[in-house]
């Protein structure tokens, strides 16, 4: 038997849309497998009641399939489904971890990337690695055509999650066909800025590189109380505002002394929009623990 705890992940961060990630310390699934003749997988915890048993409708089947590694699979969600915080990528991750172990396949963390984002296709129609890079390999990940870079960082974050449901295929439809130069410009010096801030610890600069005129703006609209909580998150000392993955969590990167302001405006104003909400208060955290 095997287990694995597999973290929460944050992608986009708003500048680096389908390319940029980071692991949260907390939320996180735990994954735990045995040996069988074939894949069975049960679920409980947070949203579990909304999530596929059979293998061939969950990420984790898809995993256990690509590994040839069947196996009984439980998930004890700690990450909410449909929140834009990684859920079902942090149980594909967690299980190509443990399955990686059960049956000592010995491949690297990077090489079971493209495993677990097999699984990510199946909920939303594209194999994007975003979340489940950071999830496997924990800091901030930035993910290309051309491989993985890993960043260490320990930035001071809070994810801000609604009691609002949008799905990531819906939140890829509102996603422009087409965009300007002056767009792409303006993203590609934030997103500099951003990786470079992430490099240095730097909550400032990773705040002043998050903006992106593409497609936070469109994803915004699908989350009520979003402008109001922005607000309320920066003029309580947050560095940089924006929509958690595909939404509706809200991410804010600030200092450690002013998180639990961060999270308590931020849950207040949500409230003021009639939205109930919770609050992570959580920093960038590691990847994937196996635990022996
Ligand atoms: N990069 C993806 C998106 C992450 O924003 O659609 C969602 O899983």
């Amino acid at each position: 038997m095997q287990t694995v705890r597999a973290p929460a992940t944050s992608a986009n961060l708003g500048s680096g849309f389908d390319v940029f990630g980071l692991a949260l310390e907390s939320p996180a699934d735990v994954v735990r497998v045995e040996r069988a003749a074939e894949t069975t997988i049960t679920v409980t915890g947070v949203g579990s009641t909304y999530i596929p048993e059979d293998p061939k409708s969950n990420t984790v089947g898809a995993v256990a399939d690509a590994l040839d590694a069947p196996a009984r699979i439980h998930i004890d969600k700690g990450v909410r489904p449909s929140s834009g915080l990684g859920s079902s990528a942090a149980s594909a991750a967690g299980a190509a971890v443990a399955l990686n172990a059960l049956y000592d396949l010995e491949y690297t963390r990077e090489e079971l990337v493209s495993v677990a984002a097999e699984g990510e296709a199946l909920v939303s129609g594209v194999a994007h690695a975003d979340n489940v890079a950071p999830s496997l390999l924990g800091g901030f990940t930035i993910v290309t055509d051309e491989g993985i870079t890993q960043v260490d960082a320990s930035l001071s974050l809070v994810a801000c999650l609604p009691e609002i449901v949008v799905s990531t295929r819906d939140a890829r439809g509102v996603v422009p066909s087409s965009v300007s130069l002056a767009d792409v410009t303006e993203t590609v010096g934030n997103a500099a800025t951003l990786a470079v801030g992430m490099a240095r610890d730097d909550p400032a600069l990773v705040g002043q590189g998050m903006d992106d005129p593409i497609v936070t703006p469109r994803r915004a609209d699908l989350i009520d109380g979003y402008d109001g909580v922005r607000t309320a998150a920066l003029e309580t000392g947050a560095t940089g505002v924006t929509v958690s993955g595909a939404g509706p969590a809200v991410l804010a990167v600030c200092r450690a002394d002013d998180r639990r302001a961060v999270a308590g405006a931020m849950i207040d104003a949500f409230d003021e929009a009639d939205v109930e909400s919770r609050a992570y208060q959580t920093r960038i955290g590691s990847g994937a623990i196996l635990y022996e």
